[in-house]
């Protein structure tokens, strides 16, 4: 029988991310400074370990999996692990990626067992998203998105980190797009993760009630009762399928209801985003290997050590200094 993992808080988690690499072939602004350096290769959870600490929330009544990086699809074995994961029948298996790999890999994540999607995209103008993501193709994540939609995933979604001057006038813009194209679309307040020298936060912050004021000018926007069970907010509108989300770790504190735990590329089981309280699963995973008890008591007990809610400041100062290539958000 599956049990199910409980907080002292009285949340149940049945919702594990597990970032597979911290690389990314993207050096977006808000995530990663200019001169990173990746954890070595021996420090990464391998696709077994991977497997094992999936399996192992399965049994511990995890119905949810999301993939996330650094950009999960410029790991070498990906597939094999979608493929492995696909065959646990859970209610919901999704992945987060910046769709750069998605015009040669949208079918194959498709047959593998992968449900939905959620791609970055920041903005549509060509040197607008080269200065966001200072490494991005905007034509290749375009081309990805219309290969993702005719792999028929059950979902995908867009997300869109609003930055004062950088791409927050192309919101209604952003908005067309997704109706276009049949899709939603989430807008997310930028949270301080890792310090990035070259980046000032706190200039750039918008708010969602800034963002979904601006939407409002052409579209009536109109709140829905759905429970994602997740941070977003979402809104319909009249005449289309497209909805609307907001994610608004600053103006709007989701942590009450969270059901979520993540996983580092470390193995680190981190409680929460926004804190540092954390598990270390790939110690267990290496000094226990023949046994899955060791593994799923150590999730157990880690559950007592998730806070109520995370701090963020809104002026951008960075209390958490891992990066959020680390975590996937
Ligand atoms: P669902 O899995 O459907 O809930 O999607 P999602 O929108 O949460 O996932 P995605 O990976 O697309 O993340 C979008 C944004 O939400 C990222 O910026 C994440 O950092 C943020 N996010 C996701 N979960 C949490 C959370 O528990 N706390 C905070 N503060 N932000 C979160
Ligand atoms: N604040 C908010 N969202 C972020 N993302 C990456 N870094 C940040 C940040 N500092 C987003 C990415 C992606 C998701 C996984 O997290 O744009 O959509
Ligand atoms: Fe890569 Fe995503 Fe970070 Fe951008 S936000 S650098 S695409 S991991």
């Amino acid at each position: 029988a599956r049990t199910p993992l409980t907080d002292r808080f009285g949340r149940t988690v049945n919702y594990v991310r597990l970032s597979v690499t911290d690389r990314c072939d993207f050096r977006c602004v808000y995530c990663m400074s200019e001169d990173m350096t990746f954890v070595p290769r021996e420090q990464v959870l391998t696709l077994e370990e991977l497997a094992k600490v999936a399996r192992t929330f399965v049994d511990l009544g995890t119905q949810k999996i999301r993939l996330t990086g650094g950009e999960p699809l410029v790991r070498r074995d990906i597939l094999e692990l979608v493929r492995e994961i696909g065959t646990f029948g859970l209610r919901d298996f999704a992945m987060t990626t910046n769709g750069s790999q998605l015009p040669t890999m949208a079918e194959s994540l498709r047959e593998a067992g992968l449900k939905r999607l959620n791609i970055s995209l920041d903005s549509l103008d060509a040197d607008k998203f080269h200065r966001i993501t200072r490494t991005g193709k905007l034509s290749q994540v375009l081309d990805g998105i219309d290969a993702a939609r005719e792999a028929g995933f059950e979902g995908i979604k867009l997300n869109t980190v609003v930055l004062k001057g950088r791409n927050h006038e192309e919101i209604p813009d952003l908005v067309d797009f997704a109706r276009q194209k049949n899709i939603d679309i989430t807008f997310i307040e930028e949270m301080p993760l890792g310090e990035i020298s070259e980046h000032d936060r706190g200039l750039t912050l918008c708010t969602s009630d800034e963002v979904r004021d601006i939407i409002r000018e052409r579209h009536e926007l109109i709140p829905t009762a759905e429970d994602s069970g997740g941070p977003a907010r979402y809104y319909r509108m009249p005449d289309s399928n497209t909805k609307v989300g907001f994610i608004s770790p600053h103006s709007h504190n989701f942590c009450s209801t969270c059901n979520r735990v993540r996983v580092t590329v470390e193995g680190r089981l981190l409680l929460c985003l926004g804190n540092e309280h954390s598990m270390d699963l790939r110690r267990v995973l290496r000094s226990h290997p023949d046994s899955d008890d060791k593994l799923r008591q150590t999730i157990i007990e880690a559950m007592d050590l998730k806070p109520e809610r995370h701090h963020f400041a809104s002026n951008g100062d960075v209390q958490i200094l891992r990066f959020m290539n680390m975590t996937g958000g």
